[in-house]
């Protein structure tokens, strides 16, 4: 079909794309843009791997069309941090060994981020509903991460990275 023209801010820059209106926001940064931090695992909102960040909101982006998103900004992996440090998010992850193979880290990361910033606005989970706690456990940094499979099984140092940028 005809291609459409959408303007994105990717990472900050104005990027002005031509895509056949069916493309993916995910195709369309990986495919268009040449992003390729952003990971393609089951193209179908089961594993996480393709999460970036749309106007600060975590989403999956092989579940959505990039025309969808014309004048918002998308936050990838390539994003955050700068050309001489890491995010903090991104230490965390090298400190704790929060990955094996990698694959899903871009997407683990950049949930996590908009995990913490949710928090922040007071977004309830499902297993914890009290936002007067001062605590934040295990089992709900899993729960509020549970988008985000990992299929080397790394999810115990996961969990320890985001909680160590949490607290
Ligand atoms: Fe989008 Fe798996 S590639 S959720």
């Amino acid at each position: 079909s005809k291609n459409v023209s959408v303007q994105l801010i990717v990472n900050g820059e104005p990027r002005s794309l031509a895509v056949d209106p069916r493309t993916t926001l995910l195709d369309a940064l990986r495919e268009h843009l040449q992003l390729t931090g952003t990971k393609k695992g089951c193209d179908q909102g089961q594993c996480g791997a393709c999460t970036v960040m749309v106007d600060g909101r975590r989403i999956n982006s092989c579940l959505t069309l990039a025309v969808m998103h014309d004048g918002e900004s998308v936050t990838t992996i390539e994003g955050l941090g700068e050309a001489t440090h890491l995010h903090p998010m991104q230490a965390a992850f090298v400190k704790h060994d929060g990955y094996q193979c990698g694959y899903c880290t871009p997407g683990q990361i950049c949930s996590s981020v908009a995990m913490l910033r949710e928090i922040e606005d007071g977004v309830p989970s499902h297993v914890t509903q009290d936002l007067s706690r001062v605590t934040f456990s295990d089992t709900e940094v899993r729960e509020r991460m549970s988008g985000n499979i990992c299929r080397c099984a790394a999810y115990a140092n996961i969990v320890a990275a985001i909680r160590d940028v949490a607290e």
